[in-house]
């Protein structure tokens, strides 16, 4: 028999399956079971006001192929947190848990157990809809090794206190329109010595997309229905982060992205919230496959961001010539100052004192 944090009575209880649910033996609340092996760790409570997974079960299906993304992406990103974070490497073999593991992304490149090596490792979501299409992608090796899927709220996760080793989630904590209650239950269950890892979009980057926008623009050439495209997303991006500043996370309950952090900001909310240190890795990296070659980043990555946007193929030749410009004068350095993929580490343990001596 399981044992995790009950969401009921808040003991950790023994949990024994039976059907198609999962029953805590100390209070004999049920949780349903998805395929007859994934919890649902969600209250009735949270069921009913769940606006966090409703956004993503309508996603789910297009997810990956309206963000035109793939695993590679994941996989390249594994690869440079590794690269650039050595201590990370300490936390192989141990407990990990993904958040937000949506249709797998991460996963794929995690689950395997080559790249970073786990004792067990737990992959969760909100949405039963992107966790199902990350499970159904699991391979057989997964199968054996320690992977346990489940559905659950970054808010309210059914583990004891200092129960994990690493917390790792990409793309999520931007969606959780409380993240500083998020913060905090991810402090609760990592241990002393416990880290968490983030991708997250970057405020400065969106701020650079935001003046380009700007300046194509002021060239003429869009047609009126892109040129309201443009501005429709300045101006969110703008009530965004004024709600942000404001403080007002109320207000962004009903959008998708919710926040575009910086490093101040996020650091402000993890101190508060049971970490120590905040550090960051610019991942550096494109938004598709690594395979492709590492000249004119910053070209793919403003042409892969106005695509989204909705500019037609005639208007993004005109991107494609300001992104090859800018790669040709300051791309890079633009990929440096205003990472769009950053890592977040928060660490929960003060470096110990005297640890020379
Ligand atoms: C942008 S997707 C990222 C998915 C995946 N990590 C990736 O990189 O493709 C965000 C995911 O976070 C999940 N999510 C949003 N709010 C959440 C919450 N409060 N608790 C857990 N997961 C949440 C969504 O269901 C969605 O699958
Ligand atoms: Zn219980």
């Amino acid at each position: 028999m399981k044992k995790y944090r009950c969401l009921y009575c808040l003991k950790v209880s023994r949990f024994k399956p039976n059907q198609d649910v999962l029953t805590c033996q100390n209070c004999g609340k049920s949780f349903r079971l998805l395929e007859n092996e994934i919890p649902v760790f969600i209250t009735d409570k949270e069921n009913k006001d769940n606006f966090y997974g409703a956004m993503f079960a309508e996603q789910a299906m297009e997810y990956d192929s309206k963000f035109d993304i793939d695993s590679a992406h994941g996989e390249w990103v594994l690869k440079r947190l590794l690269e650039l974070e050595p201590k990370i490497s300490t936390y192989a073999g141990k407990t990990i848990l993904e958040i937000g593991a949506g249709s797998g992304l991460l996963t794929r490149s995690l689950a395997p157990n080559q790249l970073f090596k786990y004792r067990k490792l737990y992959v969760s979501d909100i949405s039963a809809e992107m966790l199902l299409i990350n499970w159904h992608q699991r391979s057989l090796v997964e199968q054996q090794n320690q992977v346990e899927y489940m559905v659950m709220n970054v808010l309210n996760m059914p583990f004891a206190d200092a129960s994990i080793d690493m917390v790792i989630g990409f793309d999520i904590l931007h969606h959780v329109f409380n993240y500083p209650m998020g913060l905090k239950e991810i402090a609760r269950i990592l241990k002393s010595n416990g880290v968490c890892v983030l991708k997250e979009p970057y405020r400065e980057a969106y701020l650079m997309y935001s003046f380009l926008a700007k300046i194509l623009l002021r060239m003429n050439f869009l047609s009126s229905n892109e040129q309201k495209k443009l501005q429709d997303w300045q101006h969110y991006f703008f009530t965004l982060i004024n709600h942000e500043d404001k403080g007002n996370h109320h207000e962004l309950a009903n959008y998708d992205d919710k926040y575009f952090f910086t490093k101040e900001l996020l650091t402000q909310h993890a101190l508060s919230s049971g970490f120590s240190k905040l550090s960051e890795c610019n991942v550096l990296e494109r938004k598709r496959s690594p395979d492709l070659p590492q000249e004119n980043l910053y070209k793919d990555m403003i042409v892969c961001f106005f695509k989204e946007l909705g500019l037609s193929e005639k208007s993004l030749e005109v991107v494609t010539e300001l992104g090859n410009d800018l790669d040709a004068t300051v791309g890079e350095q633009f990929l440096r100052d205003y990472p769009v993929n950053t890592l977040f580490l928060l660490w929960k343990s003060k470096p110990a004192l005297y640890r020379f001596f």
